[in-house]
């Protein structure tokens, strides 16, 4: 089966890594590093520790459900992923590392169902939603938000990075035309990338306070790079070269701005049906 989210990014790593993220690129020099960077960045946006119970959305390959794990000490774990192939590659990578987790608590799934968080989570409330490097994947980011509003614990953080249009840039020109056929290309639904005052407008309609937003583009859209491409398939190669050319031209013209975003469930109540 052909798949958008699948095992390319492997070539990208070094000493059995799978991470499949933009990287963080302040002090990394390689592609694992830089990603694994960017995880740690989230994970402390989100005050992970010891009692956190995380539900991650969009997962990838798994190496950043180890790092909430070994790093961050959490206490438990849950998540979805559209990705069969990373799915399987996560829960191979978590036995491997002595850290078993059951089948139905790391699941393939579409994030916009609301039935896959009731199977994975089976009762469990998250102090934590995360989304590292994905949200702006997901088919409706509004919709993931009211589900991760509905499901988190009272009180719960959601933290993801995600994009977002730039101050400046305006919506009627053919900067915007060309970035609206680059995120069809990436299907990426189009109504998902707004400015940041929509973006904090959405986040507080959807119940969310104790927000901070915080621009990271420096450290991810300008350096992001896939190396050499040694390793990768022709197709994949294309696909790096064309995102890493995109994502400088869209800094530097201030189209797109990449942030690390952490908000907490307002609404003290329980309000999950
Ligand atoms: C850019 S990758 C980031 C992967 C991983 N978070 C990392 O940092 O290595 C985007 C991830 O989002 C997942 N994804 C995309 N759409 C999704 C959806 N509707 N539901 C769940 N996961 C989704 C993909 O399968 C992929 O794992």
């Amino acid at each position: 089966m052909t798949e958008f989210h699948d095992l390319a990014e492997l070539a990208l790593n070094r000493d059995g890594q799978s991470w499949g993220n933009l990287g963080h690129w302040q002090s990394a020099t390689d592609y694992s590093d830089a990603c694994r960077a960017l995880a740690t960045l989230l994970g402390e946006q989100a005050g992970l520790d010891h009692k956190s119970i995380v539900f991650d959305a969009g997962f990838g390959c798994g190496d950043q459900l180890l790092l909430w794990l070994e790093h961050f000490g959490v206490s438990q774990i849950y998540g979805v992923n559209l990705s069969h192939s990373q799915t399987a590659h996560a829960g191979n990578l978590l036995a491997r590392n002595g850290r078993p987790v059951s089948a139905e608590a790391i699941l393939q799934g579409d994030v916009n169902d609301p039935g896959i968080w009731t199977t994975a989570l089976n009762g469990a409330r998250p102090s934590h939603v995360m989304a590292l490097d994905c949200a702006y994947h997901f088919p409706d980011r509004l919709a993931f938000w009211e589900l991760a509003q509905r499901n988190l614990a009272p009180a719960g953080r959601m933290a993801l990075t995600d994009f977002m249009l730039a101050e400046q840039h305006r919506t009627d020109g053919f900067r915007h035309r060309l970035l609206r056929w680059m995120l069809k290309s990436a299907h990426i639904t189009e109504t998902n990338i707004v400015h940041r005052d929509v973006y904090l407008d959405q986040l507080e309609k959807e119940g969310f306070g104790n927000i901070s937003l915080v621009d990271i583009s420096e450290h991810v859209m300008p350096a992001f790079t896939s190396g050499d491409g040694r390793g990768l398939r022709w197709s994949a190669w294309c696909k790096y070269a064309v995102t890493s050319r995109f994502l400088k031209w869209a800094y530097h013209r201030s189209v797109l701005r990449y942030c690390v975003v952490s908000a907490t469930k307002a609404d003290q109540s329980d309000n999950r049906n």
